[in-house]
């Protein structure tokens, strides 16, 4: 569907959205409004599977470079049918995860928090990243003291940064991301391997609602989860076992895992465009849609 087509404003918000007295009203289904979004992807060029450093990654088993980058076109093609802008940066041979754009950085308000990864194999990414955004001009930048993994393990919900640690993120890097962006930080601890990264774990789906699996986190951050939002959406195993919180909004199209049924049901009922997204191949290093997007908040 054309962008435009998907970006009637909300029901008595103007004009288009007044409703003829008499109609029906759908109260309980709400109008889903798409905003534009500047996206980062890197074409995996140099994808591969020859280290583990997740339960995702096997690097016995054989990957196909072709179809990962079919695969990863697709998701790239659909961003922009959806009408979002995606800027590329050069992927770089030796560092065959660099298609996970989400981990190389967080940036809200213009401002770059850089990425300092636990592993090794992944530890060139950060400063690569970061080199990109000096190269667009961005200034306020950070290089940081604490691992983490920028948007694997950050994500925004409307002015609230929630922030995974556990497997990846060091718990002493959300005090640092407080400090430089100025938003409040809120913690919180995976305990399924798995589900390593916050963003396989938890999707934002608008300004302040959110989708997650229970089960990935620990009590604690179970209970602040139900805390701020009552009325999330919950995840089964199957959800999740299929990387269907791997997933991208817009405030109305959610991009995810195909095989994720009950995730699907759940958002056309609250009024979201579910689109079906499979990337097989990206799988094999324990990466979806969302992993290989970030998002560039400018402002
Ligand atoms: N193989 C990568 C890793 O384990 C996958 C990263 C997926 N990215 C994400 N945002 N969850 O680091």
């Amino acid at each position: 569907m054309p962008y435009a087509e998907s970006t009637v404003p909300a029901a008595g918000s103007g004009p288009a959205g007044t409703r003829p007295a008499g109609t029906p009203t759908a109260e309980a289904v709400p109008q889903r409004v798409a905003t534009p979004r500047r996206l980062l992807m890197c074409p995996p060029r140099h994808f591969d599977v020859n280290y583990s450093i997740n339960p995702w990654m096997e690097p016995e088993k054989p990957t196909d470079q072709g179809s990962a980058q079919l695969q990863w076109e697709r998701l790239y093609d659909l961003y922009r049918e959806l009408g979002h802008t995606v800027e590329l940066i050069r992927p770089e041979p030796g560092l065959p995860d660099m298609v996970f754009a989400a981990n190389g950085a967080t940036v809200v308000d213009g401002k770059v928090l850089g990425a300092r990864f636990r592993h090794a194999q992944r530890t060139a990414e950060g400063p690569g990243y970061l080199d990109w955004f000096r190269e667009q001009g961005y200034t306020d930048l950070l290089w940081p003291e604490h691992i983490n993994e920028g948007e694997g393990d950050y994500l925004l919900v409307g002015r609230r940064l929630l922030a995974g640690t556990g497997f990846r993120t060091d718990q002493r890097s959300h005090a640092e991301a407080q400090e430089f962006f100025g938003v409040p930080v809120t913690g919180l601890t995976l305990v399924d391997p798995r589900f390593y990264h916050l963003d396989t774990a938890l999707a934002v789906l608008s300004d302040d609602e959110v989708m997650y699996y229970p089960e990935a986190f620990s009590p604690g951050s179970r209970a602040v989860l139900r805390e701020l939002y009552p009325d999330a959406v919950l995840a089964t195993a199957e959800d999740a076992e299929v990387f269907g919180l791997n997933a991208f909004s817009d405030g109305r199209h959610v991009l995810l895992s195909s095989a994720a049924t009950h995730l699907i049901g759940e958002l056309k009922g609250r009024g979201f465009e579910p689109i079906g997204i499979d990337l097989p191949e990206l799988m094999k290093a324990g990466g979806g849609a969302k992993c290989c997007t970030l998002e560039l908040r400018d402002s």
